[in-house]
């Protein structure tokens, strides 16, 4: 249909993708077998079957154990050009990409390896197919703030290579102000700030990512609608926020995506965007996250342009890209 046809053909950005979520069961068992890595699953058939998932920390489990077989800057180089062909495919012009160096650092993989291959193929993406990258490392939430602050110090000689910040991982217990003082170093450093608030967690999460960790967008942040001064706050000063909605009927925050409250949320005023989260796990990349949402909630076509100037505008990139993509 032409509404399905907008969508996908829009050009639009993606801000809300983990690099490792994107990892095709296909390319975990070939790193597996390039890198002599034993897994825990026979064959790609067998991983798949895994997931199958309940909640946040079900669908952790299985991609932490997913990412184990990233070992050198080669693995993160060929994940990500990976990812980056697909979005293309998306017209995704704009790509902003997080990565989790504590679960690879954790397993002795230097963070040189990591950021290096990551950067890598943001550079001869841009080279080769024009789309615009660049990386935003997140912190481990389910870890103490002094592991995000000796990884951070373990980025500074790369402070070049990413733009940003984020927070990800087990979202209730581990509130935003837990790291307080690592956002605030990252602040004086001039690097972007980001976090995920409100996935699972009350809006209380929200108010202390933007009033303790000063971040200039919510990843996530679908639970702010229960709180009306909230979605004032984030209306007012124009926070955009990373929704994901498949990633959502997955993880049982909206088992069925006809109650997902993206068009609230537009409706509401606030700067709403659509991302695919982990596009590997969660049965579809940005543009399969439009069509099943708007075939479900019967947004039109009004919605899917607000959608795209929302992803554009609240991008990082700088004012004369932005310009040129709208
Ligand atoms: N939430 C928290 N942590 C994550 C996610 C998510 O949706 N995806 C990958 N790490
Ligand atoms: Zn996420």
């Amino acid at each position: 249909s032409p509404l399905m046809a907008l969508l996908r053909d829009m050009p639009k950005a993606e801000l809300h993708i983990h690099i490792e979520g994107s990892l095709e069961p296909e390319l975990i068992f070939a790193l597996a077998e390039r890198n002599q890595v034993e897994l825990p699953y026979a064959d790609v058939a067998a991983l798949r079957r895994a997931y199958a998932f309940t909640d946040l920390q079900s669908f952790l489990d299985i991609y932490y154990a997913g990412a184990s077989v990233l070992l050198h800057e080669q693995d993160f180089y060929d994940m990500a050009r990976a990812y980056l062909a697909r979005a293309v495919r998306d017209h995704v012009v704009r790509a902003e990409i997080f990565f989790d160096p504590q679960t690879h650092t954790a397993r002795g993989v230097p963070m040189a390896s990591v950021i290096n291959g990551l950067y890598r193929a943001c550079r001869e993406a841009e080279r080769d197919w024009g789309i615009s990258c660049d990386l935003i490392l997140c912190f481990l939430r389910h870890l103490s703030e002094e592991e995000a602050l000796v990884t951070l110090a373990q980025a500074m000689p790369l402070r070049d290579r990413f733009i940003g910040v984020g927070l990800d991982s087990s979202e209730l217990g581990h509130p935003p102000e837990k790291f307080a003082r690592v956002f605030a170093r990252c602040r004086a450093l001039g690097l972007r700030l980001v976090a995920h608030a409100g996935e699972e967690g009350p809006p209380a999460y929200i108010w202390s990512a933007l009033d303790v960790l000063q971040v200039e967008r919510v990843d996530h942040g679908v639970q702010a609608l229960q709180d009306a001064a909230l979605v004032q706050r984030l209306a007012r000063e124009r926070i955009a926020l990373t929704v994901c909605p498949l990633s959502n009927q997955m993880l049982q925050v909206f088992p069925d995506l006809a109650d997902h409250n993206l068009p609230q949320l537009l409706e509401a005023g606030l700067v709403a965007t659509v991302n695919s989260d982990d596009p590997a796990y969660f049965g579809g990349y940005i543009n399969e996250n439009f069509v099943q949402l708007f075939a479900a909630t019967g947004m039109g076509a009004r919605q899917a342009y607000q959608l795209a100037r929302n992803s554009l505008q609240a991008s990082f990139a700088g004012a004369a890209s932005k310009a040129a993509w709208m």
